[in-house]
């Protein structure tokens, strides 16, 4: 038996920030006021509907992950969040067109009631959009700490026990890790001399862990994956973890990959192409902004099929990604994807796959799980990255930088059920055993 670790009980209120109230953040809070009038159940998410195995296959124990582990429960989060353009919640959701509008009534009064703060929000970032619900203070350490205050009225106003933040905001233009981003240090610097290369969600990050706020960034900017935020969620202890959802798409090429690799399938193309007309849709269609996503996108096939080890299966792969704007479609993303694969003697195959998806519907449980497993992860006193929420995200952030990540959705799964069943002092479990 494995020794458990210490978690402190979820007591009191645990309040959900996401800078961005747009579709993902407005469905994911309705979803979770849906579920806690009794309207919906919390579908696609682990923390509320998976169970886990404990023990030897014939033990039959099998909770509820939230009945094994600590959670706060659904009763107890309270929203909030910044965004440049949403007045409220009910807004967002009504603009973003995700939810139907009996969906909406039930809840509608609730909806209202989670009012944006103004956002910090720079045009520099995310060109396509004009933010007018924006803070009149300039100079990127004045902005900080304008969050640091929010973060902290909003604390008290909600009589909230404990934090998280997810940032649900816009993707950012692209942009590499520069000297502002290497250390602590040089990045407070950064913020007293306004840097050009800080980044609206980079001073989200500074303040939340400032606060000692767990945080987790849903879009492909750089934010809390650079060496200063590392260095900062150390120094508070707080954890973090990053980035990008994985929800369309990269959930279907994670899940497809590992299963041509295990049968040593070739690949010699995936031609990927999405068409879809939401906010983010619109903000993707600046090249700036997504290249970001691009790159997020294209990370994941040579971590999974390792074409230095298999040069003859997976050396010479061409993988294009494409997104276009289109907006009739609004957040009902259509995507493709051609793969061309060969087997035996080389002879060539395809697999075509039309994911019909709804871009927010996926994402929403993945906001609730991840607030309530960071929100876990600091109760249990865990700092830094936390590499088993990898499972969530499609450029997941490794404990320590420069590792490669793992992206093999199945591998992340064993990853993340193994520490829960290691913070509670149950032998992991490898299936080598009954
Ligand atoms: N929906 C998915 O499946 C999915 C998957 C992976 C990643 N993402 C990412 O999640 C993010 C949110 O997606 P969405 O569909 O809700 O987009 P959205 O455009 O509907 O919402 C984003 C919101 O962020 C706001 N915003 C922009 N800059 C901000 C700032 N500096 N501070 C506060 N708010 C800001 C915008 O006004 C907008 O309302 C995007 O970055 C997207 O790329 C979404």
């Amino acid at each position: 038996m494995t020794q458990p670790i210490d978690i402190r009980p979820a007591t009191g209120r645990l309040g959900v920030l996401t800078p961005g109230l747009g579709a993902v953040a407005s469905t994911f809070i309705a979803g979770v006021l849906a579920a806690r009038a009794g309207l919906t159940v919390p579908i696609g998410a682990l923390s509320q509907m998976a169970h886990i195995r404990l023990g030897e296959r014939d033990e039959q124990r099998n909770p509820l992950i939230r009945e094994f582990v600590p959670l706060a429960g659904l009763d107890d989060l309270v929203f909030g969040g910044w965004d440049p353009i949403s007045a409220n919640v009910l807004e967002a959701a009504r603009t973003c067109g995700v939810l139907e509008e009996r969906d909406l009534n039930a809840i509608s009064g609730e909806l209202e009631s989670i009012v944006s703060m103004d956002a910090v929000f720079d045009q520099r970032w995310v060109k396509k959009l004009d933010g007018h619900r924006v803070k009149q203070v300039t100079g990127a350490w004045d902005q900080a700490q304008a969050l640091v205050e929010d973060i902290e009225r909003f604390r008290t106003e909600n009589d909230c026990e404990r934090l998280v933040m997810v940032w649900c905001g816009s993707t950012e233009a692209y942009q590499e890790v520069s000297d502002v981003h290497l250390s602590l240090e040089a990045f407070e610097a950064g913020l007293r001399s306004d840097d050009p290369n800080i980044s609206p969600s980079q001073l989200y990050a500074y303040a939340a862990l400032t606060c000692g706020v767990p945080f987790a960034n849903g879009a492909p900017n750089l934010s809390v994956d650079l060496p200063a935020m590392r260095e900062l969620a150390q120094r508070e202890g707080v954890p973090i973890a990053g980035k990008d959802f994985k929800t369309g798409q990269t959930f279907m090429k994670t899940m497809l990959a590992p299963g041509l690799k295990a049968r040593m399938l070739g690949l010699r193309g995936w031609y990927s192409t999405n068409i879809l007309g939401n906010r983010d849709g619109e903000v993707l269609d600046d090249p700036e902004n997504f290249k970001t996503k691009e790159m997020s996108k294209l990370g994941v096939l040579d971590t999974i099929l390792q074409p230095s080890l298999y040069p003859d299966l997976y050396g010479n792969i061409d993988h294009v990604v494409r997104i276009n704007y289109y907006p009739p479609r609004g957040d009902n993303k259509e995507g493709w994807d051609n793969i061309d694969i060969f087997g035996w003697m080389g002879y060539p195959m395809q697999i075509k796959i039309d994911f019909l998806c709804r871009d927010s519907i996926l994402a929403a449980p993945i906001v609730l799980d991840l607030a309530l497993f960071l929100d876990l992860a600091a109760r249990a006193d865990q700092h830094g990255v936390q590499e088993w929420l990898s499972f969530y995200f499609k450029s997941p952030q490794s404990t320590e930088a420069g590792m490669p990540a793992e992206h093999d959705l199945f591998i992340q799964q064993i990853k993340l059920k193994n520490t829960l069943r290691e913070w509670m002092g149950e032998e992991p479990v490898t299936h080598s055993e009954a």
